[in-house]
Protein backbone atom coordinates (compact mmCIF):
# COMPACT_ATOMS: atom_id res chain seq x y z
CA UNK A 1 0.00 0.00 0.00
CA UNK A 2 1.11 3.38 -0.75
CA UNK A 3 -1.08 5.88 -0.01
CA UNK A 4 -1.00 8.82 1.63
CA UNK A 5 -2.05 6.58 5.10
CA UNK A 6 -0.12 4.25 4.55
CA UNK A 7 3.21 6.91 4.57
CA UNK A 8 1.45 8.39 7.15
CA UNK A 9 1.89 5.29 9.56
CA UNK A 10 5.01 4.16 8.30
CA UNK A 11 6.39 8.00 9.06
CA UNK A 12 4.97 9.04 12.38
CA UNK A 13 6.89 8.40 15.42
CA UNK A 14 5.73 5.27 17.60
CA UNK A 15 6.61 3.05 20.66
CA UNK A 16 6.75 -0.73 20.48
CA UNK A 17 5.46 -2.05 24.17
CA UNK A 18 5.25 -6.35 23.25
CA UNK A 19 7.76 -7.69 21.56
CA UNK A 20 9.67 -10.75 22.17
CA UNK A 21 13.30 -10.74 21.40
CA UNK A 22 14.01 -14.25 20.57
CA UNK A 23 11.16 -13.59 18.37
CA UNK A 24 13.26 -11.26 16.19
CA UNK A 25 15.96 -13.60 14.96
CA UNK A 26 15.34 -13.91 11.46
CA UNK A 27 15.53 -17.75 10.17
CA UNK A 28 18.89 -15.81 8.05
CA UNK A 29 20.11 -15.02 11.87
CA UNK A 30 19.15 -18.21 12.77
CA UNK A 31 21.43 -20.40 10.16
CA UNK A 32 24.49 -17.87 10.65
CA UNK A 33 24.86 -18.03 14.53
CA UNK A 34 23.99 -22.16 13.95
CA UNK A 35 26.74 -22.32 12.38
CA UNK A 36 28.84 -20.04 14.09
CA UNK A 37 27.97 -22.26 17.52
CA UNK A 38 28.10 -25.44 15.61
CA UNK A 39 24.65 -26.17 16.87
CA UNK A 40 22.73 -28.49 14.61
CA UNK A 41 19.17 -27.75 13.03
CA UNK A 42 15.98 -30.05 12.27
CA UNK A 43 15.90 -27.85 9.10
CA UNK A 44 18.35 -28.14 6.20
CA UNK A 45 18.20 -24.81 4.64
CA UNK A 46 16.68 -20.66 5.27
CA UNK A 47 14.04 -22.26 3.22
CA UNK A 48 12.82 -25.26 4.80
CA UNK A 49 12.74 -23.60 8.11
CA UNK A 50 10.72 -20.31 6.45
CA UNK A 51 8.40 -23.06 4.92
CA UNK A 52 8.07 -24.51 8.59
CA UNK A 53 6.36 -21.05 9.66
CA UNK A 54 2.56 -22.62 8.99
CA UNK A 55 1.30 -22.07 12.69
CA UNK A 56 -2.32 -23.86 13.37
CA UNK A 57 -2.20 -22.24 17.03
CA UNK A 58 0.12 -20.49 19.56
CA UNK A 59 1.80 -23.87 20.75
CA UNK A 60 2.56 -24.66 17.64
CA UNK A 61 4.60 -21.57 16.87
CA UNK A 62 6.32 -21.44 20.37
CA UNK A 63 7.81 -25.51 19.09
CA UNK A 64 9.19 -23.77 16.19
CA UNK A 65 10.17 -20.17 18.63
CA UNK A 66 12.02 -22.08 20.87
CA UNK A 67 13.85 -24.74 18.80
CA UNK A 68 14.98 -21.66 16.87
CA UNK A 69 16.18 -19.85 20.09
CA UNK A 70 18.40 -22.79 20.46
CA UNK A 71 21.47 -21.29 18.73
CA UNK A 72 21.71 -19.12 20.80
CA UNK A 73 24.63 -19.29 23.17
CA UNK A 74 26.87 -16.00 23.69
CA UNK A 75 26.98 -13.03 24.74
CA UNK A 76 27.90 -11.90 21.86
CA UNK A 77 24.54 -13.69 20.09
CA UNK A 78 22.54 -11.82 22.47
CA UNK A 79 24.26 -8.94 21.15
CA UNK A 80 23.68 -9.80 17.40
CA UNK A 81 20.02 -10.23 17.96
CA UNK A 82 19.10 -7.51 19.63
CA UNK A 83 21.27 -4.97 17.28
CA UNK A 84 19.56 -6.21 14.56
CA UNK A 85 15.72 -5.68 15.82
CA UNK A 86 16.98 -2.22 17.01
CA UNK A 87 18.00 -1.31 13.72
CA UNK A 88 15.05 -2.57 11.72
CA UNK A 89 13.10 -0.36 14.77
CA UNK A 90 15.02 2.24 13.27
CA UNK A 91 13.58 2.10 10.02
CA UNK A 92 10.28 1.75 11.53
CA UNK A 93 9.99 5.22 13.45
CA UNK A 94 10.23 3.80 17.04
CA UNK A 95 12.10 6.26 19.25
CA UNK A 96 10.96 3.63 22.42
CA UNK A 97 10.71 -0.35 22.74
CA UNK A 98 10.33 -2.21 26.03
CA UNK A 99 11.18 -5.84 24.74
CA UNK A 100 10.56 -9.14 26.28
CA UNK A 101 13.34 -11.89 26.92
CA UNK A 102 12.61 -15.50 28.12
CA UNK A 103 15.82 -16.38 30.20
CA UNK A 104 13.97 -19.75 31.30
CA UNK A 105 14.37 -20.89 27.27
CA UNK A 106 18.16 -20.23 27.32
CA UNK A 107 19.53 -21.31 30.93
CA UNK A 108 17.38 -24.67 30.37
CA UNK A 109 20.17 -25.84 27.89
CA UNK A 110 23.19 -24.71 29.75
CA UNK A 111 23.25 -21.22 29.09
CA UNK A 112 23.97 -18.57 32.34
CA UNK A 113 21.32 -16.39 32.99
CA UNK A 114 24.15 -13.21 32.66
CA UNK A 115 25.29 -14.22 29.55
CA UNK A 116 21.46 -13.42 27.79
CA UNK A 117 20.73 -10.51 29.90
CA UNK A 118 23.99 -8.73 29.43
CA UNK A 119 24.31 -9.40 25.59
CA UNK A 120 20.58 -7.85 25.30
CA UNK A 121 21.72 -4.67 27.89
CA UNK A 122 24.63 -3.89 25.75
CA UNK A 123 22.91 -3.78 22.24
CA UNK A 124 19.75 -1.88 24.33
CA UNK A 125 22.57 0.52 25.73
CA UNK A 126 24.19 1.59 22.25
CA UNK A 127 20.63 1.71 20.65
CA UNK A 128 20.13 4.59 22.97
CA UNK A 129 23.98 6.16 22.24
CA UNK A 130 24.20 5.21 18.75
CA UNK A 131 20.22 5.11 17.42
CA UNK A 132 18.50 7.34 19.82
CA UNK A 133 15.88 4.63 21.10
CA UNK A 134 15.39 4.79 24.14
CA UNK A 135 14.08 1.22 25.58
CA UNK A 136 13.40 -1.51 28.58
CA UNK A 137 13.78 -4.87 29.25
CA UNK A 138 10.71 -6.81 30.61
CA UNK A 139 11.78 -10.45 31.76
CA UNK A 140 8.85 -13.01 31.05
CA UNK A 141 8.75 -15.96 33.02
CA UNK A 142 7.38 -19.27 31.07
CA UNK A 143 3.57 -19.92 32.27
CA UNK A 144 3.90 -23.78 31.02
CA UNK A 145 6.87 -24.12 33.55
CA UNK A 146 6.07 -23.78 37.71
CA UNK A 147 5.91 -21.13 39.96
CA UNK A 148 9.10 -22.54 41.84
CA UNK A 149 10.87 -22.33 38.59
CA UNK A 150 10.01 -18.78 37.99
CA UNK A 151 11.17 -17.83 41.84
CA UNK A 152 14.03 -19.65 40.85
CA UNK A 153 14.59 -17.36 37.79
CA UNK A 154 13.79 -13.97 39.76
CA UNK A 155 16.62 -15.07 42.20
CA UNK A 156 19.11 -15.16 39.48
CA UNK A 157 18.03 -11.78 38.26
CA UNK A 158 18.37 -9.91 41.17
CA UNK A 159 22.29 -9.19 40.41
CA UNK A 160 20.87 -7.82 37.41
CA UNK A 161 17.38 -5.67 38.55
CA UNK A 162 18.85 -2.22 36.90
CA UNK A 163 19.15 -4.01 33.53
CA UNK A 164 14.72 -4.75 34.10
CA UNK A 165 11.74 -2.12 33.88
CA UNK A 166 9.78 -5.18 34.83
CA UNK A 167 8.88 -8.56 34.28
CA UNK A 168 5.92 -10.62 32.25
CA UNK A 169 4.02 -13.80 31.76
CA UNK A 170 4.04 -15.62 28.13
CA UNK A 171 4.18 -18.93 26.89
CA UNK A 172 1.28 -21.33 26.40
CA UNK A 173 -2.29 -19.69 27.54
CA UNK A 174 -4.25 -22.47 27.70
CA UNK A 175 -4.62 -24.36 31.15
CA UNK A 176 -2.39 -21.88 32.64
CA UNK A 177 -3.82 -18.84 34.47
CA UNK A 178 -2.49 -15.92 35.93
CA UNK A 179 -3.22 -16.77 39.40
CA UNK A 180 -0.59 -20.05 39.00
CA UNK A 181 2.27 -16.88 39.25
CA UNK A 182 0.53 -14.94 42.44
CA UNK A 183 3.73 -15.54 44.57
CA UNK A 184 6.77 -14.76 42.33
CA UNK A 185 4.41 -11.13 41.02
CA UNK A 186 3.83 -10.10 44.54
CA UNK A 187 7.51 -10.39 44.87
CA UNK A 188 8.35 -8.50 41.64
CA UNK A 189 5.85 -5.68 42.78
CA UNK A 190 8.19 -5.58 46.28
CA UNK A 191 11.06 -4.94 44.41
CA UNK A 192 9.45 -1.85 41.79
CA UNK A 193 9.65 -4.13 39.25
CA UNK A 194 6.73 -3.09 36.50
CA UNK A 195 4.37 -6.10 35.81
CA UNK A 196 2.59 -6.97 32.90
CA UNK A 197 1.17 -10.26 31.51
CA UNK A 198 -0.04 -12.39 28.33
CA UNK A 199 -3.71 -12.54 28.91
CA UNK A 200 -6.73 -12.93 26.87
CA UNK A 201 -4.86 -14.07 23.26
CA UNK A 202 -6.23 -17.11 23.45
CA UNK A 203 -7.21 -17.86 27.04
CA UNK A 204 -10.35 -16.54 28.41
CA UNK A 205 -11.82 -12.76 29.14
CA UNK A 206 -11.61 -14.58 32.43
CA UNK A 207 -7.41 -14.68 32.69
CA UNK A 208 -7.33 -11.02 31.92
CA UNK A 209 -9.61 -10.22 35.21
CA UNK A 210 -7.48 -12.43 37.17
CA UNK A 211 -4.29 -10.81 35.99
CA UNK A 212 -5.51 -7.21 36.95
CA UNK A 213 -6.80 -8.42 40.50
CA UNK A 214 -4.57 -11.25 41.59
CA UNK A 215 -1.23 -10.15 39.42
CA UNK A 216 -2.00 -6.79 39.52
CA UNK A 217 -0.15 -5.70 36.14
CA UNK A 218 0.13 -2.67 34.55
CA UNK A 219 -0.75 -3.35 31.33
CA UNK A 220 -1.78 -6.60 29.62
CA UNK A 221 -0.49 -8.20 26.63
CA UNK A 222 -3.06 -8.95 23.84
CA UNK A 223 -6.42 -8.98 25.48
CA UNK A 224 -7.92 -8.94 22.22
CA UNK A 225 -10.74 -11.30 23.91
CA UNK A 226 -11.96 -8.71 26.33
CA UNK A 227 -14.44 -7.68 23.92
CA UNK A 228 -16.61 -11.29 24.93
CA UNK A 229 -17.26 -9.54 28.50
CA UNK A 230 -18.84 -6.21 28.51
CA UNK A 231 -18.56 -5.40 32.49
CA UNK A 232 -14.57 -6.10 31.14
CA UNK A 233 -14.57 -3.90 28.61
CA UNK A 234 -16.27 -1.17 30.63
CA UNK A 235 -13.66 -1.59 33.39
CA UNK A 236 -10.82 -1.50 30.86
CA UNK A 237 -11.84 2.12 29.47
CA UNK A 238 -12.56 3.49 32.50
CA UNK A 239 -9.08 2.28 34.65
CA UNK A 240 -7.00 3.25 31.05
CA UNK A 241 -5.36 -0.04 31.29
CA UNK A 242 -3.77 -0.51 27.93
CA UNK A 243 -3.75 -3.55 25.61
CA UNK A 244 -0.69 -4.16 23.36
CA UNK A 245 -2.37 -5.83 20.59
CA UNK A 246 -0.14 -7.30 18.23
CA UNK A 247 -2.43 -8.19 14.58
CA UNK A 248 -0.16 -10.12 12.12
CA UNK A 249 0.47 -12.33 15.74
CA UNK A 250 -2.96 -12.76 16.14
CA UNK A 251 -4.13 -13.72 12.53
CA UNK A 252 -0.59 -16.34 12.15
CA UNK A 253 -1.66 -17.66 14.65
CA UNK A 254 -5.79 -17.54 13.86
CA UNK A 255 -6.80 -15.91 17.14
CA UNK A 256 -8.66 -14.17 13.47
CA UNK A 257 -8.86 -16.00 10.36
CA UNK A 258 -8.01 -12.76 8.34
CA UNK A 259 -6.93 -8.85 9.06
CA UNK A 260 -10.84 -7.69 7.79
CA UNK A 261 -11.86 -9.32 11.10
CA UNK A 262 -9.81 -7.54 13.79
CA UNK A 263 -11.41 -6.39 16.22
CA UNK A 264 -9.26 -3.34 16.44
CA UNK A 265 -11.24 -1.02 15.23
CA UNK A 266 -14.24 -2.13 18.01
CA UNK A 267 -11.57 -2.00 20.65
CA UNK A 268 -11.02 1.69 19.43
CA UNK A 269 -14.34 2.62 19.95
CA UNK A 270 -14.59 1.53 23.02
CA UNK A 271 -12.42 4.13 24.37
CA UNK A 272 -9.26 1.25 25.13
CA UNK A 273 -6.14 2.46 25.34
CA UNK A 274 -4.60 -0.24 22.71
CA UNK A 275 -1.84 0.33 20.62
CA UNK A 276 0.22 -1.91 17.71
CA UNK A 277 2.92 -4.27 18.26
CA UNK A 278 5.18 -6.67 16.45
CA UNK A 279 5.04 -9.48 18.96
CA UNK A 280 7.67 -12.08 17.15
CA UNK A 281 8.15 -10.01 13.84
CA UNK A 282 10.72 -12.43 12.24
CA UNK A 283 8.11 -15.22 12.53
CA UNK A 284 4.75 -12.95 11.63
CA UNK A 285 5.28 -11.71 9.17
CA UNK A 286 7.02 -8.51 9.89
CA UNK A 287 8.21 -5.87 11.90
CA UNK A 288 6.29 -2.98 13.73
CA UNK A 289 5.43 -0.71 10.13
CA UNK A 290 3.76 -4.04 8.60
CA UNK A 291 1.62 -4.41 11.03
CA UNK A 292 0.14 -0.50 11.13
CA UNK A 293 0.38 -1.14 7.43
CA UNK A 294 -1.50 -4.32 7.22
CA UNK A 295 -4.18 -2.83 9.68
CA UNK A 296 -5.02 0.29 7.86
CA UNK A 297 -5.25 -1.86 4.13
CA UNK A 298 -7.75 -4.03 5.68
CA UNK A 299 -9.92 -2.53 8.24
CA UNK A 300 -11.95 0.93 7.94
CA UNK A 301 -8.99 2.90 10.22
CA UNK A 302 -8.07 6.58 9.72
CA UNK A 303 -5.71 9.32 10.26
CA UNK A 304 -7.72 10.32 13.67
CA UNK A 305 -7.29 5.86 14.44
CA UNK A 306 -3.38 6.57 13.28
CA UNK A 307 -2.64 9.76 16.12
CA UNK A 308 -4.73 7.93 19.04
CA UNK A 309 -2.50 4.78 18.35
CA UNK A 310 0.70 6.40 18.24
CA UNK A 311 -0.09 8.45 21.49
CA UNK A 312 -1.32 5.32 23.13
CA UNK A 313 1.95 3.58 22.21
CA UNK A 314 3.50 6.36 24.40
CA UNK A 315 1.15 6.93 27.26
CA UNK A 316 1.18 3.18 28.18
CA UNK A 317 5.33 3.47 28.06
CA UNK A 318 6.91 2.98 31.29
CA UNK A 319 8.84 6.06 30.82
CA UNK A 320 9.29 9.11 33.40
CA UNK A 321 6.77 12.03 33.31
CA UNK A 322 9.15 14.39 30.94
CA UNK A 323 10.59 11.71 28.31
CA UNK A 324 6.62 10.81 27.75
CA UNK A 325 5.35 14.30 27.44
CA UNK A 326 8.48 15.08 25.00
CA UNK A 327 7.35 12.03 22.98
CA UNK A 328 3.60 13.25 23.12
CA UNK A 329 4.84 16.51 21.72
CA UNK A 330 6.13 15.25 18.71
CA UNK A 331 3.10 13.17 18.09
CA UNK A 332 1.21 16.01 18.27
CA UNK A 333 3.49 18.15 16.39
CA UNK A 334 3.85 15.50 13.51
CA UNK A 335 0.07 15.33 12.83
CA UNK A 336 -0.39 18.89 12.86
N1 LIG B 1 6.11 -16.03 23.44
C1 LIG B 1 6.48 -15.45 22.29
N2 LIG B 1 5.40 -14.99 21.64
C2 LIG B 1 4.32 -15.28 22.39
C3 LIG B 1 2.93 -15.05 22.27
N3 LIG B 1 2.40 -14.44 21.22
N4 LIG B 1 2.12 -15.51 23.25
C4 LIG B 1 2.62 -16.15 24.30
N5 LIG B 1 3.92 -16.37 24.47
C5 LIG B 1 4.77 -15.95 23.53
ZN1 LIG C 1 3.69 -11.91 23.01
Amino acid sequence: MTSPLAQLVRQMPKAELHMHIEGSLEPELIFALAKRNQVSLRFDSVEALRHAYAFTDLQSFLDIYYAGASVLLTEQDFFDMTWAYLLRAQADQVRHTEIFFDPQTHTARGVVFATAITGIDRALRQGRTELGISSGLIMCFLRHLSEDEALATLEQALPFRSMLIGVGLDSSERDHPPEKFTRVFARCRELGLHLVAHAGEEGPPEYIKTALDVLQVERIDHGVRCLEDVELVRRLARERIPLTVCPLSNVKLRVFDTMAQHNLPALLDAGLAVMLNSDDPAYFGGYLNDNFVAVFNALPLERKHAQQLARNSFDAAFLDADSKQRYLDEVEQFFK
